[in-house]
């Protein structure tokens, strides 16, 4: 049994890459493991500052992942604010990390080319991220590819902190990506990587009509409809895949190599398949968003399970750096 840690920033509401990319992960891993979960609303104070916005999207993501099966019995779904120990270990951990490591972050310079401005919250972004996972004793985490550095920054500053204050003894457990080549990014309409910031995403819980509408959009090339295709390299072929049970997947894999199917029948079947797919979870969430005191108290226990956990971790390293 391991123990699982990963949080989603409440910044919108989620997508089907984040079903695939991570969402999917954290109810497999759950099973067998000790799951810890987090909405990472300290994070998306980094990109929003609409506290009404913040807190809508806050209760979304717990709605959410309840919605799609998560077990509240099982995995401890809380709220990042809700363990302000976050934060004190954070700042233990940025006197341990060295500028450079944060000035090479690819997602701190994207978002800054994104027009974000160059704040230090948003710098300080991975440090934050590392005090998450190593608060938790976290072995595996599961992220989508573009978490990956974050990860590495995780473990040097895991690493330096040890070296600097373990005398011999870890402080900190080293934690591992949990990455699925298969789903590493899923595509948005316009082809890149699905994202909230670029405005191409479909949602998980989009009504039915405004999915197919979308999906309709997807960018195809101009191959003609009698020309036969290569399912291997079609975005869309690999969004249906996703979708589409294996033999309705095998056999449009085999028509696409023959030619004579067109990218509108395909996004007709995407967009039934799609729907059909997300069905179990849009009815779970109504039944949910009826009963918000359910919610209220999933999200007080498991900050309990979730504080007693970081309090430990937080000890120890106060501790060994003398600050207790
Ligand atoms: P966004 O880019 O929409 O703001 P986040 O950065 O909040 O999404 O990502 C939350 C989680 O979902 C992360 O683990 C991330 O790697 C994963 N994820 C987001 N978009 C995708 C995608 N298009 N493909 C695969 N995984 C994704
Ligand atoms: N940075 C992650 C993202 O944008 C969210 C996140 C915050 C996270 N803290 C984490 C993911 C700890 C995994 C572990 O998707």
């Amino acid at each position: 049994m391991k123990r699982i840690l990963s949080g989603i920033q409440p910044s919108g509401a989620l997508h089907i890459g984040n079903y695939f990319g991570a969402l999917k992960q954290f109810l497999a891993l759950e099973r067998d493991n000790e799951a810890f979960y987090f909405v990472a609303d300290y994070h998306a104070l980094t990109s929003l500052r609409d506290p009404q916005a913040l807190r809508g999207y806050t209760f979304d993501v717990i709605v959410t992942m309840l919605a799609l099966g998560l077990d509240p019995e099982k995995a401890t779904l809380f709220v990042q604010s809700d363990v302000p120990e976050t934060t004190e270990l954070a700042w233990l951990l940025t006197t341990v990390t060295p500028m450079g490591w944060l000035e090479k972050c690819v997602s701190y310079k994207d978002k800054v080319q994104q027009g974000l401005p160059a704040e230090h919250g948003l710098f300080a972004y991975p440090v934050l991220q590392a005090a998450d996972i190593l608060l938790y004793d976290a072995d595996l985490v599961p992220v989508g590819q573009d978490q990956k550095q974050h990860l590495e920054i995780t473990r040097d500053i895991a690493e330096r902190f040890n070296h600097v204050y373990g005398k011999g003894s870890e402080v900190f457990r080293l934690p591992n990506p949990y990455i699925l080549e298969t789903s590493a990014v899923i595509p948005g309409l316009d082809g890149r990587k699905m994202s909230k910031s670029y405005g191409n995403t479909i949602e998980i819980f989009e009504e039915p009509a405004a999915i197919r509408k979308k999906v309709k959009k997807i960018v195809t090339d101009s191959t003609p409809v009698e020309a036969p295709k290569n399912p291997d390299t079609d975005p869309l072929f690999g969004l249906y895949a996703l979708f589409a049970s294996p033999a309705d997947r095998a056999e449009m894999a085999e028509r696409y190599r023959q030619g004579g199917v067109g990218y509108g029948e395909v996004k007709s079947r995407l967009g039934d398949a799609m729907v059909a797919f997300f069905e179990p979870a849009r009815e779970r969430r109504k039944e949910w968003l009826a009963h918000p005191e359910r919610v209220a108290e999933v999200r007080a226990a498991a900050a309990d399970r979730a504080r007693r956990a970081a309090r430990t971790v937080l000890d120890r390293a106060r501790e060994a750096c003398g600050v207790c």
